[in-house]
């Protein structure tokens, strides 16, 4: 069965025909790309979605994590910890900061911090904590949060893959200190590049909004190139991907020129910071963001339905499937993770690409993704987390997002029963 229509688990996977049209329009008005009401309008829109006192808008997560570091004023050198089987992402804002990233095991089960080897990873020289809620499952945040009172550490929540997820029955981002959100390409909601800090406590709330003030809105053509991203990626890449793989050397091409970004730079992977961090949130892009917020409730909706349709059917000796929603967890289901045998995920990447179908998204090989991430860059230690280690060579991403019709999320599971 080949499918005609590619179809992607990333690429703008949330972008749809308003969002390319909204980004379309935005590319003819330069007047409020930078400056402008809609990011305070985002702040506010945010509060009130998420329950949260504070919000500030910046144009990455790592831009809001940067702030939320640097408003913790730590000495340098401090640790903070933070779970193994995550992104560059969440980790170089600790470098860049001038702190020390120490990485504590997962938990199959959630695919998130392991509390008692968290237990074990806290020295002296510990400051905080960063609980991540991977993939949209709420960590098990009573336990990390008792360990972090008990020995006087920040809590931190990274919240990137998980705006609307809830922890007995309240959003997560209220239970650390601060927390951030991430409005990445293919995260939850997107405005191609965009994230919010969220303090729960007001010293904190002060000073990340005067950081925030301080920081400088992005160029514009930085905003320009976002602003192309949604609009070329429908029109030239995604259309031509299943011909002889044309999309992806469009694709390609287009990240070389520089017309359109990757969602992390080259030097990243080797800790270095791009010079578009840490800034803003631009106003063209909040407009975008604020587009996508609208929607979220029905997004996250449709990602539970999808979710149900892979649960219910893949279950069976062959595969683990984390997030089983238990102790008060509800989640949104970012991706629909799968664990299968140790050097199956290449094969069934292959096979699904036979049929069209492209399900790589960056998210396995490595305990810190994407794949050539420099782990020592990380200052990760080989063998340090040997479940993140472990599930990081057998997992496979489904994708849930609003493009994945309910009878592709059928044809994708037959597919991945039958191989
Ligand atoms: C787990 C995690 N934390 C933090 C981030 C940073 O978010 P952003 O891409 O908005 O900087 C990402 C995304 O790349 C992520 O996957």
């Amino acid at each position: 069965m080949i499918f005609r229509k590619p179809i992607f688990i990333s690429l703008s996977p949330n972008v749809q025909k308003d969002d390319v049209w909204l980004a379309f329009k935005l590319i003819f008005m330069p007047w409020k790309w930078k400056k402008g009401r809609d990011s305070a309008a985002l702040e506010e829109k945010f509060r009130n979605y998420s329950g949260v006192n504070n919000s500030f808008a910046f144009n990455s997560g790592r831009s809001a994590f940067m702030a939320i570091l640097k408003s913790l004023e730590l000495e340098k050198g401090s640790e903070v910890l933070l779970q193994a089987f995550t992104c560059n992402a969440a980790v170089n804002p600790i470098i860049w900061s001038g702190l020390k990233p120490v990485f504590v095991d997962i938990e199959k089960e959630t695919l998130n911090m392991n509390s008692a080897d968290l237990e074990k990873k806290i020295t002296p020289d510990s400051r905080a904590v960063l609980v991540q809620h991977t993939f949209g499952f709420p960590a098990k945040i009573d336990e990390i949060s008792g360990i972090c009172q008990k020995h006087n550490l920040i809590l931190i929540e990274d919240c990137a893959h998980s705006l609307g997820a809830e922890y007995k029955s309240r959003k997560i981002g209220i239970f650390g200190q601060a927390s951030f959100f991430s409005f990445g390409r293919d995260k939850i909601i997107s405005s191609v590049y965009g994230g919010m800090a969220v303090a729960n406590d007001p010293v904190l709330s002060e000073r990340i909004s005067k950081i925030r003030d301080n920081y400088q809105y992005p160029s514009y053509c930085w905003v320009f190139q976002q602003l192309l991203h949604p609009v070329l990626i429908k029109i030239l890449v995604m259309p031509f991907y299943g011909l002889f793989g044309l999309g992806k050397i469009v694709l390609v091409g287009l990240q070389k020129l520089k017309i359109i970004s990757k969602a992390v730079a080259r030097g990243e992977k080797q800790g270095i910071m791009p010079r578009y961090f840490p800034k803003k949130m631009p106003n063209g892009l909040a407009i975008l963001a604020l587009n996508q917020l609208k929607k979220v409730d029905e997004v996250n909706e449709h990602r539970r339905k999808i979710a149900e349709i892979y649960r219910k059917k893949l279950s069976g000796p062959n595969f683990y499937l984390p997030g089983l929603e238990n102790g008060g967890r509800k989640n949104v289901y970012m991706r629909f993770p799968v664990i299968c045998g140790k050097n199956e995920p290449a094969q069934i990447l292959k096979f699904f690409q036979k049929q069209n179908i492209f399900l790589d998204d960056g998210w396995r090989k490595s305990v810190v993704v994407p794949v050539s991430t420099d782990l020592d860059k990380m200052n990760y230690i080989k063998g340090s987390c040997p479940m993140a280690e472990d599930i990081a060579q057998r997992i496979v991403n489904l994708p849930t997002h609003i493009n994945i019709s309910p009878d592709t999320a059928e044809k994708i599971k037959n597919l991945l029963s039958g191989f």
